[in-house]
């Protein structure tokens, strides 16, 4: 069998390129298969009968930690913590280790006890309740964690461990996958929480986390850019609470801090009375985040002009332009447009685009937006604008900020129960009302 290293497609043949997700020269043979496990085979009982006690969740007392879990770790869940290496998935699970109040094995095939010790040490951590193995055979881990017991079992990295029922080299797919598929029985017959972390690779080198994304209870991924300290947990499967919540963190000399009020960072360098920049909210899972956009619109020098935008999709940038030129009558055929999500945020909510407009004409005719209204809004190809979700959650963060004024769409704003927060808010239907009330 041949195995995609990207996505884990599975072919009889060789092929140069991956069916499935597309890449080239992924596929890799995969040597030695599982051998036939002999399990006890369960018996069906009705479903009235069952009993679901998970014995409630447990708190790791890192508040932006328990939010993307959903509320906590559930007993026997397997939660995968991907990320780019040295994103800071170490630091973040040993912290959360140290609060825990159950023993746990933190078993660590990428590095020495003492490293451990010593990024402990830098963390400030003395916690008795963490024992660390040094460790690479599953088979061995699974062992010692029978014998110590603990409430929570941390495997970092699964790319680094491998199990004897396979021949394959750790890090393959075959390895990953099958690994993962142990942990996770593991995990569900004795009840200790699983944490297993996968370094999200370069094409071809090795297996990434996706290959493992359906095996698991829960997926977080790390997101974060080096040139800035804030890092974003953001869960994109979970069985046991909702996916696209987000923890927002800080990387500082002291490992990782909580950022409590989000928008606040996010904002924190904003100009003001700058042309093409304007504050808007996007919903991050049941969380809105106020942050900035920015937008630079510019003649080109170009026969083809520049379209570039960043934390943002391109295609909905110019479905956004096109709408401009056409309703609001923008000349910017011969003009560079570059958009930025500040921050290094990435964001996809069509609730975005009315902002975007706003920052591109308010930079094209050079008319800065007042510093303390903020915008939200979808627009539609004849230039309406549509209503979108969560518009009380998305006032009242902008409220709490200090935020003074409002513009929305007009269907938000006549089923606004609230008494506005004490903001100004106008309700728009198109495009034209829009600019009108942002005074660009
Ligand atoms: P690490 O947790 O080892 O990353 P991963 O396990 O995802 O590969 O984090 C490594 C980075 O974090 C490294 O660049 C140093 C930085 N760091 C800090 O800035 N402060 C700290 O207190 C610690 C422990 C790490
Ligand atoms: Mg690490």
């Amino acid at each position: 069998m041949y195995q995609c290293q990207a996505c884990g497609f599975a072919s009889p043949k060789w092929v140069g390129r991956c069916p499935d997700c597309g890449q080239w020269n992924t596929m890799v043979e995969e040597q030695g298969f599982a051998k036939k496990l002999t399990r006890p085979s369960e018996k069906a009982e009705p479903l009235s009968e069952i009993k679901a006690d998970t014995g409630g969740r447990l708190s790791t007392r890192i508040a932006e930690l328990d939010r993307v879990l959903g509320g906590g770790i559930v007993r026997g869940s397997v939660v995968l913590v991907g990320g780019d290496p040295g994103i800071g998935k170490s630091t973040l699970l040993l912290q959360a280790a140290a609060r825990l109040e159950r023993p746990v094995l933190y078993v660590s095939a990428e590095e020495s006890p003492e490293q451990i010790k010593l990024r402990a040490e830098r963390l400030g951590i003395n916690a008795g309740n963490i024992s660390v193995l040094a460790e690479i055979c599953l088979e061995n881990i699974l062992t010692e964690t029978r014998t110590l017991q603990p409430g929570a079992l941390i495997v970092d990295s699964i790319q680094t461990i491998y199990t004897e029922e396979l021949n394959s080299a750790p890090g393959s797919v075959g390895q990953v996958r099958d690994s993962a598929a142990q942990l996770m029985h593991f995990a569900k017959s004795t009840g200790i929480t699983v944490f297993i972390v996968g370094h999200v690779t370069k094409e071809g080198m090795i297996a990434g986390p996706r290959v493992l994304e359906h095996i698991v209870d829960t997926v977080l991924y790390f997101e974060g850019q080096r040139s800035h300290s804030f890092r974003l947990l953001r869960t994109v499967k979970n069985r046991f609470g909702s996916t696209n919540e987000i923890g927002v963190f800080e990387m500082t000399d002291a490992g990782l801090c909580e950022v409590e009020n989000p928008s606040e960072l996010f904002l924190a360098e904003r100009p003001i009375n700058v042309s093409g920049s304007i504050v808007s909210s996007s919903m991050e899972g049941t969380r809105p985040i106020l942050v900035e956009l920015q937008a630079l619109v510019s003649p080109s020098t170009f026969s083809v002009p520049r379209r570039s935008a960043l934390g943002i999709d391109l295609q909905r940038v110019n479905l956004i332009l096109a709408v401009l030129e056409k309703i609001a009558g923008l000349h910017l055929p011969s003009m560079d447009v570059f958009v930025n999500v500040v921050g290094g945020l990435r964001l996809a909510e069509p609730a975005l685009d009315l902002a975007v407009a706003a920052a591109a004409v308010s930079s094209l005719r050079e008319r800065p937006i007042p510093p303390h209204i903020v915008v939200f809004g979808e627009i539609g190809l004849s230039g309406e604008i549509r209503a979108v979700n969560q518009a009380e959650a998305r006032l009242k963060e902008a409220a709490k900020i200090g935020l003074k004024q409002a513009v929305i769409p007009r269907l938000n704003k006549e089923k606004l129960k609230d008494s506005a927060n004490g903001m100004q808010i106008t309700g728009v239907k198109n495009i034209h009302e829009a600019l009108e009330a942002l005074g660009i």
